[in-house]
């Protein structure tokens, strides 16, 4: 087969947009440019790549296949120049990271001192729910994970390193707020805002509830944890949430903690990659970094604590 790289790459760009206007767009050159290399590719592997229905592109099995190696050729390619990077002293190259919402509140950190330390390096960081990322995981689409709940149908290799307590969050002025213990069955019939289908927090809270018996009315479903908050302070109702999400909360938050039986939920972060996948020089690099600095850190509670959030005759 007489392929050649700038083939592979114009296909495996028309193959992700499954458009070849907007690979042209990306490759910057022309639509024409862009179908004339394709048909030279399928002339080359002597099957058609795409089949066209109406304006949408479909990838053929042919096409599927050959998608599967370019991809595998391009991450074979990015890890060479990245060890030749390493070789001469330098690290370069890109980091593919796609995390948890809740972990969004320290990450973004981690990384500011990362690329201090490595300017060479680009990143991105794709944040979203429980769900999204075990899609994002079958398809291979990034180099190390974080998760609260790492998914048991795939092979992963991972391992934990912080904590991540879920906990019953209300607007200050609630009537719980100041009760020195809240009985689980007190969340009976409150008004509650729930996080979306997918989300990891949702499936320990319905888990939890559902072991306890507790019915909570759910008012409202918010795929961010931050409308969340916000709801919460609107008079919506109660939720529960990551601790980290109250982490820049100060001192006159409209938030409060309650100190609902059986909460916290203690869960963790974990730091996650497929056990087939060769990490780069960089993807290791970050693992290592971040397993060092994840140490450092405060505990949540011990910031929420000073930030006066949960309520003061809760002993520390
Ligand atoms: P979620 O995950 O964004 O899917 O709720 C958060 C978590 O599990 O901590």
């Amino acid at each position: 087969m007489q392929a050649t790289l700038h083939q592979l790459k114009v296909f495996e760009a028309t193959a992700r947009h499954g458009s070849f206007t907007r690979a042209a767009e990306e490759l910057f050159i022309t639509q024409p440019t862009v179908s004339s290399q394709i048909k030279q590719l399928s002339k080359a592997v002597g099957l058609p790549l795409f089949e066209q229905i109406g304006k949408r592109l479909y990838l053929t099995e042919a096409g599927a296949e050959l998608l599967v190696t370019c991809q595998d050729i391009f991450q074979r390619l990015d890890n060479f120049e990245m060890k030749v990077a390493d070789f001469k002293g330098t690290k370069q190259g890109c980091l593919r990271l796609a995390v948890i919402t809740t972990a969004k509140y320290f990450i973004p950190r981690i990384l500011g001192s990362f690329c201090q330390r490595y300017p060479g390096i680009d990143v991105s960081l794709k944040v979203t729910n429980h769900q999204q990322i075990q899609t994002r995981m079958q398809n291979n689409e990034d180099d190390l994970y974080i998760v609260s709940q790492p998914p048991e149908d795939l092979e992963l290799t991972y391992q934990p390193f912080l904590e991540n307590p879920l906990v019953v969050i209300a607007r200050r002025d609630h009537p719980l707020a100041n009760w020195p213990q809240v009985p689980l069955a007190k969340l009976n019939n409150e008004a509650f805002i729930m996080r979306e289908k997918g989300s990891g927090t949702r499936q320990a809270v319905q888990q939890l509830f559902a072991q306890y018996g507790v019915e909570v009315q759910v008012r409202l479903e918010l795929g961010s944890n931050e409308a969340i908050k916000q709801a919460i302070i609107g008079g919506l109702g109660i939720s529960v949430l990551s601790e980290h999400t109250l982490i820049s909360e100060g001192p006159h938050s409209e938030l409060a903690v309650l100190n609902v039986e059986q909460f916290p939920i203690q869960r963790r972060w974990y730091v996650a990659h497929l056990s087939g996948k060769q990490l780069s020089v960089i993807a290791r690099a970050f693992l290592e970094y971040l397993l060092e600095e994840s140490q450092k850190m405060p505990k949540p509670s011990s910031l929420l604590r000073s930030n006066v959030l949960i309520p003061a005759h809760v002993s520390p």
